[in-house]
């Protein structure tokens, strides 16, 4: 047994996520929790709301609320939404949280003790109308490239062209309109993450198992143009984490918050001590996750993320690590994944283009779509999600594979032997085949998933269904039953006990469907099976079940194209 620290990157607490956010990191990391937990191994799997920065700021105001109450609300949202797609995280944190405030100011203190802070001062747009200092997004006017008049201080949604605050024309605060501003100077922190360049580069360099998505992004930035620069970590917004040096002040840094890409990651240690405070167990009991000194040491750490995030967690998270000189747990596996596209196009939160987790939970239940989503994983290439592959993939492998062979064995049961596994003589040559044609699948899913190759599992997955469904067919019980009724039986005692494997198996991957059919085989206690030959024993003659209600339904085509047309223009 093992103990695995399991990561999700943080979702912004912006608005609800959609399914391209949902299969960049929760649902892939949570498929890799379920299964670790499931082989036994001891799991701490987190994820929290990243709340701070000018987006949680922007989003409150548009919808007319103070930002504590809007991210209080919009945390409560994520966590059902998160709950509904059966996330099992062992704690859904908040970036926000007095454990992320003062562990943020302790790393900043650390990392000014060791050298690594830098103060620098510099010239930034202030507004005298909001008495304050303007970050870029608060900025807006006309871009100089295209004449788009909302365009923004650092970038214009128009023609996306970057943009400086300084190369607007007619420039006025997005707080209240006014033009009143100037340049005035004022300092901020910078991490030097450059010093630590060289043991970054040759600790990224020994990680040869690692994705290629992710040490090519990570080297990406540490070599190209110039290598890795030093990164200002520090900003002129009300709503944040003060800047503090551990518990003291930080002489001219009043009024500053810390960037929300440097307290985000720190979450992932805050949220474990949420967890452990929560539940009344002290320091140790997150320390020993974290902290080398503490235990930690024979921990597996394993971070999931979109390609966006690879940076920060490859290169500047494990720079505020390191530069703190304290024993913290770096990462050991990064999973990185690619972009989902939505129908020909992007998924996209500020256009409201795709399908958002509360919609899809709206429309199906959360197995269906768990499973299409990992079996599509943009794992090695950006994947697109269509209505017709959908629909393929739910009536062919849910209801038409699994569902089918479930329903068909159980039925047929009760209606000849009844809801008991029946007697019947012992596994002749077919049973012995399909066992060993599942047990070399298995060890192959196992392969999978321990690597977190998620669509190859996925296909494994399948195929150990198919197996099933096709041993079935074969041995026919229906046609048996006629003539030799012991032998009928044997398939059935065989039949239910397959179900009873894929309940096992498939939990990782659609938890719910697993969980009803364990439930109705009565088999809930189920364990991971050790040995697969022994696993399709383990129902006897004479154990009772009840038939399941139909697992999966198919998608009609009606609505397969209402669904289309309705997810077609914008989120309302
Ligand atoms: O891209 C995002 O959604 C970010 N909120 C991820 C932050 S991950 C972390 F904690 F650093
Ligand atoms: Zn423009």
């Amino acid at each position: 047994m093992a103990r695995i620290l399991i990561t999700s990157a943080i979702p912004y607490i912006n608005g609800i996520k959609h399914l391209g956010n949902l299969v960049g990191s929760q649902l892939p990391a949570d498929l890799y929790a379920r299964y670790a937990r499931a082989r036994g191994h001891e799991v701490m799997f987190v994820c929290a709301t990243d709340e701070h920065g000018t987006p949680a700021e922007l989003a409150a105001a548009k919808a007319g609320k103070p930002v504590a109450e809007y991210c209080a609300e919009m945390h409560e949202v994520q966590k059902d939404l998160s709950d509904g797609f059966r996330l099992s995280f062992d704690k859904f944190g908040r970036s926000s949280s007095p454990q992320n405030h003062a562990l943020t100011q302790y790393f900043a203190g650390r990392l000014a003790d060791n050298g690594y802070i830098e103060e620098v001062s510099e010239r930034q747009v202030y507004s005298k109308a909001d008495g304050r200092f303007l970050p870029d997004r608060y900025i807006e006017g006309t871009c100089p490239n295209c004449g788009y008049d909302k365009a923004r201080g650092d970038q214009c949604e128009n023609c996306t062209k970057q943009l400086d605050p300084t190369d607007l024309i007619d420039p006025r605060s997005a707080i209240s309109g006014s033009t009143d501003l100037e340049v005035r100077e004022t300092k901020h922190l910078y991490l030097r993450q450059s010093l630590l360049k060289d043991e970054l580069d040759a600790w990224i360099s020994s990680k040869t198992d690692w994705p290629v998505l992710t040490t090519s992004i990570a080297k990406k930035w540490l070599h190209d143009e110039g290598g890795l620069r030093d990164r200002g970590i520090t900003r002129d917004l009300d709503w944040g984490v003060p800047v503090k040096r551990g518990d003291a002040d930080w002489p001219g840094m009043e009024g500053k918050v810390f960037y929300v890409w440097f307290d985000a990651p720190i979450e992932y240690i805050a949220a474990t001590q949420e967890w452990a405070d929560e539940n009344g167990l002290g320091d140790a009991a997150w320390q020993r996750w974290w902290r080398t000194d503490k235990g930690a040491d024979d921990v597996r750490y394993v971070q999931f993320m979109g390609k966006d995030n690879v940076p920060f967690h490859a290169l500047s998270f494990p720079a505020t690590i390191l530069g703190s000189g304290d024993p913290w747990k770096l990462v050991d596996y990064i999973k990185s994944f690619n972009y989902l596209n939505y129908d020909g196009g992007q998924f996209s939160t500020s256009q409201g283009r795709g399908v958002f987790m509360d919609q899809a939970l709206d429309i199906l239940p959360a197995d269906y779509w768990r499973w299409w989503l990992l079996s599509h994983a943009p794992e090695t290439s950006d994947a697109e999600f269509t209505w017709e592959n959908f629909q393929a993939s739910v009536n062919k492998d849910l209801a038409d594979v699994l569902g089918n062979f479930v329903s068909r064995v159980t039925k047929f049961c009760r209606s000849k032997f009844g809801e008991v596994v029946p007697a019947g003589g012992a596994y002749g040559p077919a049973e012995q085949a399909v066992t060993q044609q599942i047990a070399a699948r298995l060890s192959s899913y196992e392969r999978h998933m321990e690597a977190i190759e998620i669509r190859k599992a996925a296909a494994e997955l399948r195929a150990i269904w198919a197996a099933g469904n096709e041993y079935l067919q074969e041995a026919a019980p229906w046609a048996a039953f006629k003539d030799d009724p012991d032998r009928a039986a044997a398939i059935i005692r065989f039949s239910l006990n397959l179900a009873r494997l894929y309940g096992i198996l498939s939990a990782p991957f659609i938890p719910d469907a697993s969980a009803a059919l364990l439930k109705a085989l009565d088999a809930e206690d189920a364990d991971w099976p050790q040995d697969v030959e022994a696993a399709l024993q383990a129902l006897p003659a004479g154990h009772g079940f009840t038939v399941p209600d139909n697992l999966f339904r198919k998608i009609a085509d009606e609505e397969r194209e209402d669904w289309q047309t309705r997810f077609a223009g914008q989120r309302g």
